[in-house]
């Protein structure tokens, strides 16, 4: 299990360094069909046991995560850096008391990924009081679960979402208060 941990904790540079490998010129030929064979089987193999580790919910997301990428002229943003170094941003537009876009972005593990997509997919659409009942366990239950040592990836996404929104309450009070 602490092998897939530490596996899991650096999913992405692992296939970095995988993709880096496969499409490296190593000069003799019939080495690098051997060693391009060898990548696409340990490839396929890490993608096996990662779906088998996080289960299907996860898995889709850290390969194919929804709603990542900064937004230039949102209403609020939350960013918070967590005790494992990961930084978590979410970016909301805001109209009307409702999230209308949402997007997040974070530099951390793939679980992280995973946790940030289910989060804007969650929140995005609801009123702000229905966002912000939004915590880490409902996350980890939309996501069916993470491993215990990442359970914190999913507190990460959570609180950095009411962050975006408790910065835009503050924003609306100071507008508001601005006008009396
Ligand atoms: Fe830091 Fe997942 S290990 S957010």
């Amino acid at each position: 299990m602490l092998f897939w941990k530490n596996f899991a904790l650096d999913m992405n540079s692992v296939m970095k360094i995988l993709n880096f490998i496969a499409t490296a010129e190593v000069g003799i030929f019939p080495m690098k069909d051997a060693m391009d064979d060898f990548v696409d089987k340990l490839q396929e193999q890490i993608f096996e046991e990662s779906k088998e580790t996080y289960g299907e919910e996860v898995f889709s997301r850290w390969q194919n995560p929804r709603f990542m990428g900064k937004m230039t002229d949102a209403s609020s943003v939350g960013r918070i850096t967590g005790p494992c170094g990961d930084t978590m941003e979410i970016y909301l537009r805001i109209r009307n008391d409702h999230i209308e876009e949402i997007n997040f972005f974070t530099d951390g593990c793939g679980s992280s990924v995973a946790c940030g997509s289910m989060a804007a997919e969650l929140a995005g659409g609801k009123g702000l009081d229905e966002a912000a009942q939004i915590g880490g366990e409902t996350i980890l239950e939309a996501l069916k679960g993470l491993p215990e040592e990442e359970v914190h990836c999913a507190k990460l996404a959570a609180e950095t979402l009411q962050v975006a929104l408790h910065e835009w309450m503050l924003k609306k009070l100071k507008l508001e208060n601005s006008k009396e």
